[in-house]
């Protein structure tokens, strides 16, 4: 065995699982196509500053999970730990808002984090992600949450709570923030939570010790603190998801882990995923655009934990395509074999010729190994009066076709 071993907190996909990945992928797709999003693809990797300035110096992602590096021209920089950060450099760099209409893009892709790996959390791991860009409005949130919650019931996922907040805006969060800091400085906290009130002090809510989420439901919640817009907004993007017939639970200490949040703040959580619950999250970024020097854009967006989503997918079976195996009685036939097992391959159909098991005996083995639905059999007698034998593998009924027949055959059979 090799003595190389996989970095800690990645992984190796392969089948079976891998079709559930490309099942997943082929889905969000097909889906978000029917909203009009179009894909982007951003690199791995970009300048630190776009992460700490985008998502904030003091997060937990950009102060402790960062997979931060120098190259060797000196440039600091940082495999992406998230996309919408880089989405917004790419709109900004590229003019999206003046060539691509609408404003509506997805992603699916490899993120990094420095994070503890446990059941649902990698130190590589993959996201898809939405955004719609330009639009204010909390009718675009409520149909972006809706079509969150869609996808996983097209997909099979049910089952799963939907959590919704407001995280108020640049005029209102101050105030609340004071509020917050007075009460939470007296309150009995962690020593971490007691070192997060004067910086970071939302990240308290998110705080897993008993004793911080017990104190965390008397602190004040930034619901009764929103200023007029963002109340309006939250009723309002409410109101559509009533619309949308989507359930719903309004949670006050949802705040999100990344600080370009403003108003609307979701959650998908799944009670399969012990503490990491979090199936897919996101909310309103208003301030991202001009905070990373573009214009005043506002914009909404989610992303998603394909490999939490994938350990929900238990059931899935992949769909099947007929296989052919093509087998030559003699070394002698093989050339005859690839020939024949050409017309499949350039008719879209799926075959297999093993040119290193000469073994007649061994050939029928492999073709079970792959569960081949159909034995093409080449012998001498076969080339000479121009036939195919073909054998149904599954009733083991044998028929023999002209070769130039073939082609009629795979229409009706494949
Ligand atoms: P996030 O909440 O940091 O948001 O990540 C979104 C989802 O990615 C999580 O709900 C979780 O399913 C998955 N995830 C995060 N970290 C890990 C990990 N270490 N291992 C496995 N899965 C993980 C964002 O990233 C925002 N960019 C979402 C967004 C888009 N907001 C607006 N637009």
């Amino acid at each position: 065995m090799s003595s190389f071993r996989i970095p800690k907190g990645t992984r190796d996909l392969f089948p079976p699982e891998i079709d559930r990945w490309l099942f997943l992928e082929q889905k969000i797709r097909e889906y978000y196509s029917r909203f009009l999003y179009q894909e982007v693809r951003t690199p791995i990797f970009e300048h630190s500053e776009l992460f700490m300035r985008g998502i904030g110096d003091e997060t937990e992602v950009v102060s402790k999970e960062m997979y931060r590096f120098r190259d060797k021209a000196g440039r600091d920089l940082t495999l992406r730990p998230e996309n919408t950060a880089s989405l917004v450099r790419a709109a900004v760099e590229n003019n999206f808002m003046e060539h691509l209409y609408p404003p509506r893009f997805y992603y699916i892709g490899p993120m990094f984090r420095y994070d503890k790996p446990q059941k649902g959390r990698f130190r590589q791991f993959h996201q898809f992600g939405v955004e719609i860009l330009g639009d204010p409005t909390p009718q675009a949130d409520a149909e972006l949450i809706y079509t969150s919650v869609e996808f996983l019931r097209e997909i099979g996922i049910d089952g799963l709570t939907l959590l919704v907040n407001s995280v108020g805006c640049r005029e209102c969060r101050p105030g609340y923030l004071r509020e917050l800091r007075a009460a939470a400085g007296q309150a009995d906290l962690c020593d971490e939570c007691r070192g997060r009130v004067a910086g970071n002090c939302l990240r308290i809510f998110d705080c897993k010790e008993e004793k911080c989420r017990r104190t965390v439901r008397d602190l004040p919640k930034i619901l009764d603190f929103l200023c007029e817009d963002c109340r309006r907004h939250f009723d309002q993007m409410k109101d559509t998801l009533d619309q949308y017939q989507v359930p719903f639970r309004i949670d006050p200490t949802l705040v999100r882990g990344l600080d370009y949040y403003t108003k609307t703040a979701f959650e998908i959580i799944s009670g399969q995923l012990g503490a990491q619950d979090a199936l897919l999250g996101g909310g309103r970024y208003d301030d991202l655009f001009r905070e990373l020097g573009g214009p005043d854009l506002p914009a909404v967006g989610f992303a998603a934990g394909m490999e939490r989503i994938i350990l929900h997918l238990a059931d899935f079976s992949p769909p099947k395509r007929k296989k052919t195996m093509v087998i030559y009685q003699q070394p002698e036939c093989l050339n005859h074999a690839i020939r024949v097992a050409r017309r499949f391959w350039e008719a879209g159909h799926a075959a297999l010729v093993e040119y290193a098991a000469q073994k007649f005996k061994k050939q029928f083995q492999r073709a079970n190994r792959i569960e081949a639905d159909f034995a093409v059999i080449i012998g001498p007698e076969e080339i000479r009066t121009g036939e195919l034998s073909i054998k149904n593998l599954k009733t083991r009924e044998q028929e023999s076709i002209k070769e130039k027949d073939l082609t009629k055959w795979q229409k009706q059979n494949l």
